[in-house]
């Protein structure tokens, strides 16, 4: 993608306060981990308005302590900016992936939006909405974005985008 700037991935849900948050934590992680954090630009956003400005969801921020992972971000809006400014645009599931296309306006912004899932080694499709669930959701989500995050960094080595 770009070889002296800093790859820029946005993740995206939409509240921004379970999913999203999760994966941009646990890529955060796992890149400081292995020394890569100069390489790339993690963040994340929801297609909805309804949490900006809110921490995330406790129960997520809870499964992702268990394994170690902090969650520090504040929820805030998909924005068109974004779409201009981010490399890599990951959407979480089928609807924010039509909503994020909807704000596309040029096929540059269009290119880079991918289902987070296309990376998942074990899957594809909807990473679950864990909202309105139990305990096992947010387990699920955890599992589901660790393995896709680990596999994301590789294919991304592999293609040498870093
Ligand atoms: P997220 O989960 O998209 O993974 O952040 C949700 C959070 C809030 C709502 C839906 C999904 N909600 O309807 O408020």
């Amino acid at each position: 993608m770009k070889d002296t700037e800093k790859v820029k991935v946005m993740f995206v849900c939409l509240g921004n306060i379970c999913r999203s948050p999760l994966a941009h934590a646990v890529f955060e992680d796992i890149l400081e981990k292995e020394g890569l954090e100069d390489l790339l630009d993690v963040d994340s956003s929801g297609t909805g308005a309804w949490h900006v400005g809110e921490p995330a969801d406790s129960r997520m921020r809870q499964t992702a302590g268990k394994h170690g992972v902090r969650i520090n971000h504040y929820a805030q809006q998909l924005v068109s900016a974004h779409l201009d400014e981010n490399d890599l645009i990951l959407a979480m599931d089928r609807q924010n992936y039509k909503n994020i296309l909807a704000l596309c306006r040029s096929d540059e912004q269009r290119k880079k939006v991918k289902m987070f899932r296309d990376y998942d080694p074990e899957g594809s499709g909807d990473v679950p909405d864990p909202w309105y669930g139990g305990d096992e959701g947010f387990d699920m989500v955890w599992r589901i974005v660790y393995r896709t995050c680990v596999s994301l960094l590789s294919m991304l080595k592999a293609d040498n985008t870093i």
